[in-house]
């Protein structure tokens, strides 16, 4: 198979480290010989043919740069067989052999679609949420873990000079990666994760009343997004306790900012790799990490796997909250 045009976009929600993936696609691209084309606000781009020309100078200077270049959205057409006939024609007009594609689930969902069409196509994990299951880690995690736990560390300063509780919502959709990793970052009292059920006395309320009978007199709660809102657990435990929580929902800040040295890197292995997989032959993958090393799966497969919140960290977590 030989590669001569490729498209590159970036779907669903942003994460930092989506544009320096951009920026090593093309450069590899490049770098080998291969046109670069840059297809704008998603899957719809692909379907409007709403495409820009991508060189070497177009990527410069992005690397430290949040969000993306490319925009992004989520599209309902696209997930249409007519949306995509509509997708495949705008390919095929371009001459666009191949597609590689930076987002989540539902990104690589329409990825697996337009191969069915005879495209060439390389999904790349990008969400903040940490929760493609084939791969240990996604672009953008990292750093919105570190702008959450900044936010949180801040919040910290305030909640422990008033004696107060606070009680933190983090992003992460129905995954609890993020609020798992942050609230083991931040010395949570108590981590909520969709995950696993939650039992109020239990995982709040009890965890609250250990780190008061041990001294403490502020309490950090981080709850995930995935198990409901944060202004109804302040106001259970306000039920509960007579303790009058102050709430803040970090929302999408977490998904700003530059992104950090472990997604600029992270995301530069993934887009050259995208590049090297096609060169090789390969389609309809999703460029992964698994074990440390840089790795691929069919996305089909990659689908269908199944990851969970690894134990070590729930008994770690159980050892480090309530405190
Ligand atoms: O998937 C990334 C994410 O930020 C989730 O954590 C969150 O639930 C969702 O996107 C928010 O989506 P939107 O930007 O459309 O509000």
């Amino acid at each position: 198979m030989s590669v001569k045009r490729i498209g590159v976009l970036t779907s669903g929600g942003d994460a930092p480290g989506m544009n320096p993936c951009v920026r090593a696609i093309v450069r590899t691209a490049l770098y080998n010989g291969i046109e670069c084309y840059g297809i704008r606000r998603g899957w719809n781009g692909l379907i409007n043919g709403d495409i820009i020309k991508l060189d070497e100078k177009s990527v410069g200077h992005i690397i430290n740069r949040g969000g993306t270049i490319l925009y992004t959205a989520r599209s309902k057409e696209f997930m249409t067989p007519e949306g995509q006939q509509k997708a495949v024609n705008t390919c095929k007009f371009l001459g666009l052999d191949s597609v590689i594609a930076i987002g989540g689930d539902g990104t690589f969902r329409g990825a697996m679609a337009l191969s069915k069409y005879g495209i060439n196509v390389i999904g790349i994990p990008g969400t903040i949420d940490n929760d493609i299951s084939c791969t240990n880690y996604c672009i953008g995690f990292d750093t919105a873990a570190n702008t959450a736990i900044e936010c949180i560390d801040k919040l910290r300063d305030t909640m422990q000079s008033h004696e107060r509780c606070s009680v933190v919502e983090v992003m992460g959709r129905n995954a609890g990666y993020l609020a798992m990793y942050v609230g083991l970052a931040v010395g949570a009292t108590a981590v909520l994760v969709p995950e696993d059920t939650v039992d109020f006395e239990r995982d709040v309320i009890e965890k609250i009343r250990s780190a008061r009978l041990n001294g403490f007199t502020h309490y950090m709660i981080v709850v995930a997004e995935g198990v409901g809102s944060a202004s109804d657990i302040a106001l259970k435990i306000h039920d509960a306790i007579g303790l009058d929580p102050r709430v803040t929902v970090l929302g999408h800040i977490q998904r700003g900012g530059a992104p950090s040295g472990r997604d600029r890197v992270n995301a530069t292995k993934m887009g050259y790799l995208a590049v090297e997989l096609l060169m090789a032959g390969k389609t309809n993958r999703i460029v992964c990490t698994h074990e440390g090393a840089f790795t691929d799966v069919d996305i089909e497969e990659g689908l269908k796997m199944k990851k969970g919140i690894q134990k070590m960290e729930e008994d770690v977590l159980a050892a480090m909250t309530g405190l």
